[in-house]
């Protein structure tokens, strides 16, 4: 397994977007002061950053092997909602001549709820955080592009490969997106993402299937894996 270099600002996004790598003791702290201090400020300075790396690094490894065998050198992927990006920076790392997209939202929500958004608001990243993970572990600007999620100019392309961890249909409804990955989607795209609710996809996919379960997160859900919309629109 590769550790990932890390500063305290790519940790602080690291440990609000995996809240699994809190310990005891920050949690705790979550309780007493509440989500607003949390968020803002404990987060970024009651945490081991050496530490936070080592586990992130660990749970990256372990997405990227549970993926893997849908990735080809010289994929056009996009990510929705990949947050800090450790899993894309690992497979740009391991496919030097794949493009990844990504889609995110630039703000850090003020009280960070980990549950369902019907109203799509909660974020916690931060683009240019995001983009100082990619440098310094030494992606180059040419593998990848990042675009705001509020500023609505989407890439308009055919991807290969859609992810989504924890992010589209976990947190937030899968329609904010559903036209425009209908668009950017041929027959055989792959889409993957983690769902709560995974036979509802059965109604909009050809074909699915269940490729990880998740028992230990913060809703029980399934991480499915999609291809080829059933209604197609032109
Ligand atoms: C639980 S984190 C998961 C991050 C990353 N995929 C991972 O597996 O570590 C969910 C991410 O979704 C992002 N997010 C929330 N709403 C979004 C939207 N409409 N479009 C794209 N990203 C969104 C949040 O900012 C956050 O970084």
């Amino acid at each position: 397994m590769e550790k990932l270099k890390f500063t305290r600002d790519i940790a602080q996004l690291a440990v609000l977007q995996r809240i699994e790598l809190a310990n005891q003791f920050l949690m705790r702290i979550r309780k007493l002061f509440g989500r607003y201090l949390f968020s803002k400020i404990f987060s970024k300075y009651l945490i081991d950053t050496i530490k936070v790396s080592g586990k992130y690094s660990k749970l990256i490894n372990d997405e990227y092997e549970n993926i893997k065998g849908f990735l080809v050198d010289g994929q056009q992927i996009l990510s929705i909602g990949g947050g800090i990006g450790g899993l894309e920076l690992y497979i740009l790392k391991k496919f030097p001549n794949t493009k990844i997209d990504l889609i995110e939202k630039n703000y850090v929500s003020n009280k960070i709820k980990y549950g369902w958004d019907y109203k799509n608001n909660e974020a916690y990243n931060n683009l240019s955080t995001t983009k100082e993970f990619f440098n310094l572990n030494g992606i180059n600007d040419n593998q990848y592009k990042i675009y705001d999620f509020d500023k609505k100019n989407f890439p308009l392309k055919n991807y290969d490969l859609i992810i989504s961890l924890y992010s589209l249909d976990y947190h937030y409804d899968f329609n904010f997106y559903s036209s425009y990955l209908n668009s950017v989607s041929k027959e055989n795209t792959k889409i993957i993402f983690d769902t709560i609710r995974p036979d509802f996809f059965y109604n909009i996919f050809e074909r699915l299937s269940v490729i990880k379960e998740n028992k230990l997160t913060v809703h029980k859900s399934k991480r499915i894996k999609c291809e080829k919309f059933k209604l197609k629109h032109e």
